[in-house]
């Protein structure tokens, strides 16, 4: 029987989950598991937290936490949204577990046993005003190969490639923004560079380019043509595991790239515990199947670090299988944490069925490197016209007439026509079809294809009219209804993978358990069986929750943005005339403007126009001692000159202004 160990990337437990993570990731890996399971295949799907890092502590020292606490917290969170979008794990793990420390080390053991680390003295970032080395994130700079600024030290956003350390130019320390020391220190290394051959050879090894990705095999190709650079895999004053060598001090730890994949096979060991089997048998036999689901900026560590290491250790098979899908940008623009402009999978999830959201992403991941883009506007298309009309609404109109006219049994056929022989036909035809999609992990094509054959079903039940011919000719109405009902039985196990629990929902009112994939060619609802009452599947979605959608991102990111203002220096305050004005006169203009006549030193009056009518009348300004910018550049409001602004709190429409608490002078400084 064909055994299939499946990935999806380890999340880092530093966050909640968003759209993008699932789109790329986790559900092009689960539709992948379900489709296998379906096949009858030996499936085993495993995840887990990626723990370690600097990221994660960092963050953890952030929130006043110790780094694992900060994990629990969010590997917890995560495993919930993503069984929440019914991911269906085989396991879900970590890799700060016992587990995974006794493999890493042994296989670091064995790395060197096989002569593949070797020591070197590195030069390493050293915060002196912190007290502590600054590995990979901890330090920024521009980046060696593309010249992009602001990037973390180990990797670049922007090129892809993965940065050795000191090779960040203009490097800073993260915490204090100072540029730190060197150091040296004598680290462990692995000599990546030994299996470029190797690695070619097993990159080129998948003839058919059925199971490497085409356009990522040829990049990866280019990296090992000019040449790999051998691999740090040392840290100190770390969040992860202390490497195992007798020789390394004590601060020194493994880097969280080498144990992070390696908690791919603690996640199965921990599974096979639970289990009772053998987890050898999914890693380290011949026709071991293992298959990496991964978005595509963790290629390189995917496509060589990875095998490179397990070439190294001589133990474990070979990946045989990658799925690699582009990133998710968010109404045309890049997700990002910092900005909050990203939709969480919590949020998402509050307010539509998990199955809209996988239909959606699902309809992006064709398994290639190109981005896609998320827009809600598009999200609510494709659920009102895919999902609602033309699935939903075939489905409806088909139980609904069998609930209705046939007394909810399944009629009897008679001869086919040729319409009828063609439905039939594509009813055989479309399981392999959809499975092919599935295999090459393309959810693009099989959802494009699927809908489809759902509109040929749709012309075929208009075409036959059968709320005509139940009269006039009911043997061919009772052709229909059986042929309609069968589609909707096959059609059941192609969405399964896509949105499980609509499937399920479809084979309860059909009144049938889950089937092999295969069965699922054969016209197997017979004449007589009774289905059940069916409801509507699917809702459309309205278009005030659209407006509402796009509302509540964009204030989500504006409140950040005021939050996370840059930093300014005392001389660039000093440049603000602000001082204490008293206001002479008000008088209301049109809207909520209010112009203000302000005296701002005993013998200077300026005009300032503001939108205070929302909070205050002008009668109650006039005499009020306010705070007034007066240095600001004149410009014309309404035709009005008004030179310098009253500071006030804004929340939302309300408008406080700021009044100074003790009677002061007009004109007074404020600073
Ligand atoms: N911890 C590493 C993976 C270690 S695997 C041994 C990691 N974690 S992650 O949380 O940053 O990302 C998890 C998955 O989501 C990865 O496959 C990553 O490529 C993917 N994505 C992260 N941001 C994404 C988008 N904006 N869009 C699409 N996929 C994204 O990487
Ligand atoms: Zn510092």
């Amino acid at each position: 029987m064909t055994r299939i160990l499946i990935t999806s990337a380890l999340p880092y437990a530093n966050g909640d989950l968003h759209i993008g993570h699932v789109s790329s990731t986790y559900i092009p890996a689960d539709t992948y598991a379900r489709f296998c399971r379906l096949k009858g295949y030996d499936v085993v799907f495993v995840c887990g937290a990626d723990e370690h890092g600097t990221p994660i502590s960092v963050a953890a020292r952030e929130a006043g936490r110790t780094p694992l606490e900060y994990v629990d917290y969010y590997r917890e969170r995560q495993l919930n949204d993503l069984k929440a979008l019914n991911i269906s794990f085989d396991n879900y793990y970590r890799t700060h577990s016992e587990e995974n420390r006794e493999i890493t080390e042994h296989l670091l053991l064995k790395l060197r046993e096989n002569g593949y680390i070797y020591q070197k003295e590195v030069e390493e970032f050293y915060c002196e005003g912190d007290k502590t080395y600054l590995p990979d994130r901890m330090i920024k700079g521009t980046c060696p190969y593309c010249g992009a600024e602001d990037q973390y030290s180990d990797a670049c956003e922007v090129c892809g490639r993965t940065i050795e350390p000191g090779g960040i130019l203009g490097p800073h320390c993260i915490i204090c923004g100072n540029p730190p020391v060197t150091r040296k220190e004598n680290h462990f290394i692995f000599k990546l560079s030994a299996f470029s051959d190797r690695l070619y050879e097993w990159l080129k090894s998948d003839e058919t380019g059925e199971n490497f990705p085409k356009d990522v095999v040829n990049y990866v190709a280019q990296w090992i043509k000019t040449g790999l650079q051998d691999w740090d895999i040392t840290r100190e004053d770390y969040w992860g595991f202390k490497l195992p060598y007798k020789d390394a001090k004590k601060n020194q730890y493994v880097y969280v790239w080498f144990d992070a994949p390696i908690g791919y096979i603690a996640s199965t060991i921990n599974w096979s515990k639970k289990k009772g089997v053998n987890w050898e048998d999914y890693w380290k036999r011949e026709d071991s199947f293992i298959a990496h689901f991964i978005g595509k900026d963790i290629v390189y560590h995917h496509f060589l670090f990875w095998p490179a290491v397990l070439m190294g250790t001589e133990e474990i098979t070979l990946p045989k299988k990658y799925v690699v899908n582009g990133y998710l940008t968010l109404e045309g623009l890049k997700m990002s944490k910092s900005r909050h402009w990203l939709i969480p999978l919590n949020y998402i999830l509050k307010r539509y069925p998990a199955d809209y959201v996988r239909f959606y992403l699902a309809f992006k991941a064709a398994n290639t490197i190109k981005d896609n883009n998320f827009s809600w506007e598009e999200f609510q298309e494709r659920i009102n016209a895919d999902l609602v009309d033309n699935i939903g609404n075939f489905i409806h109109r088909i139980l609904h007439f069998i609930n209705n006219r046939y007394d909810s049994k399944i009629p009897e056929p008679s001869n086919f026509d040729n319409l009828d022989n063609e439905f039939a036909q594509l009813i055989s035809s479309i399981v392999d079809e959809i499975s092919a999609y599935y295999e090459q992990c393309d959810l693009s094509k099989a959802i494009k294809r699927i809908i489809e054959s759902f509109k040929f079903a749709n012309s075929y039940f208009s075409a036959k009219e059968p709320w005509k011919t139940i009269k006039e000719k009911p043997e061919a109405a009772g052709t229909t209804l059986y042929l309609c009902a069968n589609f909707l039985r096959t059609a059941a196990t192609l969405i399964q993978p896509i949105i499980p629990q609509s499937a399920e929902k479809l084979q309860k009112y059909l009144n049938i358990e889950p089937e092999e994939w295969d069965s699922a060619k054969e016209l197997l609802l017979k004449p007589r069986h009774k289905i059940r009452e069916a409801e509507p599947l699917f809702e459309k979605i309205p278009k005030e929750e659209l407006e509402k959608e796009i509302e509540t991102l964009e204030q989500q990111t504006k409140q950040t943005e005021k939050k996370e203002k840059a930093e300014i220096e005392i001389n660039e305050f000093n440049k603000l005339d602000i001082r204490i004005g008293e206001i002479i006169s008000a008088k209301q203009l049109q809207g909520e403007l209010i112009q203000l006549v302000v005296q701002t030193e005993p013998n200077k009056q300026t005009t300032i126009v503001g939108k205070l009518g929302g909070s205050y009348k002008p009668q109650e300004l006039e005499g009020k001692k306010v705070t007034v910018l007066t240095n600001l550049k004149p410009r014309k409001i309404q035709g009005i000159p008004s030179k310098g602004m009253l500071l006030a709190a804004i929340d939302g429409e309300k408008i406080s202004l700021l009044v100074p608490d003790k009677d002061i002078e007009t004109g007074s400084k404020v600073g």
